[in-house]
C-alpha cells in the first residue's frame, strides 16, 4: 500500500471517509432494483449542487474527458460555428474535440494567467462575418492557469448574440459558485474527483431543454438521451454502470448538500486565502492577479534557483504531499496547488506550507523564513 498522501494538486482530491466507505458497499447489479433509488437520490442531488431544474442531468461513466466530449457532441453539429474563451490547456483541449467533431472553431484568446475579457467575446461575435456562432464555450477554472473566468458575462455575451453557452466547470463544480439556471448556461459538465471528492471516473453533466433534441449526435456510448433512458425513471440498460462508483457519487453529493453550497464555497475561498497569504509572506509570487484568482487552485511562480521537479518530488517522498508542476508555456514556471473538497482543509494548508519551508530553505532558495504560518493564521 503506498502512503497515504495530501493530495494537494489540481485532482484528484482527497475522499471523506464516508466516500471511502462507499466504494466498499456490497456488489450490486446496475439492473437491481433496489439500485434505482440511488440512481434517483444521485440525480437529484446533482441537480441541487448544479443548481438546477434541469430533468437531464447524470453523473457519465467517465472521467472529465467524457462530459467534454458528451457536452460538444450535443451542442455543436460538424460545420457548425463554435466559439472558445481560450487561455489555457483545457479550453484548448475542447478546442480539439470540436476540431475532430468538424465544427468551425474560433477562439477568443487570452495570455495563460488572465481570464478572456466578455468585451473581446462581444467584438469578435459582432465582426465575425457568415452565419453566427451556435455556441460559445468556456472553461470556469481554468486548471491549467489558476484563473476562474467570469461565466456569468459570458454568458450573458454570448446569450445576446444568439448563441448557446457551453461551460466547462470540472475544477469549480460544489467548489466554487457555478449556477447553472441562474447563469443561464445551456450545458454543464463537470468531474467527479475535484471539488466533489469522489474518486476519478464520472463526469455530472447537466443540459437544459434548449440543448436537448437539437439534432441526434453521432455517438452511442455518450448519447445523453439513451443515458437518461437509464438515469432517468425507464432504467433500460444502456452500458454496465461502475455500480461502486455510483455509490461514491452519492454519499460524495450527500456531503456536499449537508455542508450547504453557501458554506462550502465560503470554506473554499478562506482556505485559498489564507494559503495567499502564506505563499506571499514566504516571498512567492502568485501568477494571477487577485480578483480573477480561483478559490480551488492557486499557481505560483517557482522562485529563482529552485529546481522544479526536485522540489515537488521532495514534498512528496518526505513529507506525503502531492501538488503540480506547469502545463504548457508554464511547464518549469509555476506549481498548481489544489485546494478541493475534501483537500480544503486548513491543517493541509499549515502543513504545506512549511514543508514547502523547509524543502526551500534546505535547497537553499532565498525565501523569507517562518513568515507563512503567522501570515496564514493572521489571515483567517
Ligand atoms: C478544467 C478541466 N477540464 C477538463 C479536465 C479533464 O478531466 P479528466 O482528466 O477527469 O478527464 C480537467 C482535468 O484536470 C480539468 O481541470
Amino acid at each position: 500500500m503506498l502512503g497515504e498522501r495530501v493530495l494537494l494538486g489540481p485532482g484528484p482530491s482527497l475522499l471523506p471517509p464516508e466516500v471511502s466507505a462507499a466504494l466498499s458497499e456490497p456488489m450490486v447489479g446496475h439492473m437491481d432494483p433496489d439500485l434505482f433509488p440511488v440512481l434517483e437520490e444521485t440525480v437529484s442531488l446533482l441537480r441541487d449542487v448544479f443548481q438546477t431544474e434541469n430533468e437531464l442531468t447524470l453523473p457519465i461513466s467517465g472521467t472529465g474527458h467524457a462530459g467534454m466530449e458528451a457536452a460538444l457532441l450535443h451542442m455543436v453539429k460538424p460545420g457548425e460555428r463554435l466559439v472558445v474563451c481560450s487561455a489555457g490547456f483545457f479550453a484548448d483541449r475542447l478546442a480539439e474535440i470540436a476540431r475532430r467533431i468538424g465544427a468551425e472553431v474560433i477562439r477568443v484568446e487570452a495570455p495563460w494567467g488572465k481570464p478572456v475579457d466578455p468585451a473581446d467575446l462581444e467584438k469578435m461575435l459582432k465582426a465575425a462575418s457568415g452565419p453566427g456562432a451556435s455556441c460559445v464555450a468556456a472553461v470556469h477554472v481554468e486548471t491549467s492557469t489558476g484563473v476562474l473566468h467570469p461565466i456569468r458575462d459570458l454568458a450573458r455575451v454570448a446569450r445576446a448574440h444568439g448563441a448557446m453557452v457551453l461551460v466547462d466547470a470540472v475544477a469549480s463544480l460544489a467548489g466554487a459558485e457555478t449556477p447553472v439556471d441562474n447563469w443561464e448556461i445551456d450545458a454543464c459538465y463537470s468531474g467527479s474527483q475535484k471539488c466533489l471528492s469522489a474518486p476519478p471516473g464520472m463526469a455530472p453533466i447537466s443540459v437544459n431543454a434548449r440543448t436537448r433534441g437539437r439534432f441526434s449526435p453521432a455517438t452511442y456510448y455518450l448519447d445523453l438521451e439513451l443515458l437518461w433512458k437509464y438515469w432517468g425513471s425507464g432504467h433500460a440498460y444502456h452500458h454496465t454502470v461502475p455500480v461502486q462508483f455510483v455509490y461514491a457519487m452519492r454519499a460524495a453529493l450527500r456531503l456536499v448538500m449537508d455542508e450547504g453550497l453557501a458554506a462550502r464555497f465560503e470554506r473554499h475561498w478562506r482556505n485559498t486565502r489564507a494559503l495567499w497569504a502564506g505563499l506571499q509572506a514566504m516571498g512567492l509570487e502568485l501568477l494571477v492577479d487577485e480578483p480573477h484568482r480561483s478559490p480551488t487552485i492557486t499557481t505560483v511562480r517557482i522562485p529563482d534557483g529552485a529546481d522544479d521537479a526536485k522540489v515537488r518530488t521532495r514534498l512528496l517522498r518526505e513529507y506525503n504531499i502531492e501538488i503540480a508542476g506547469g502545463l504548457g508555456p508554464l511547464r518549469g514556471k509555476i506549481w498548481r496547488i489544489g485546494l478541493m473538497g475534501h483537500s480544503s482543509q486548513m491543517r493541509h494548508v499549515l502543513t504545506l506550507l512549511s514543508a514547502l519551508e523547509a524543502v526551500l530553505a534546505s535547497e537553499g532558495v532565498k525565501a523569507a523564513r517562518g513568515a507563512a504560518i503567522a501570515q496564514t493564521v493572521a489571515s483567517r
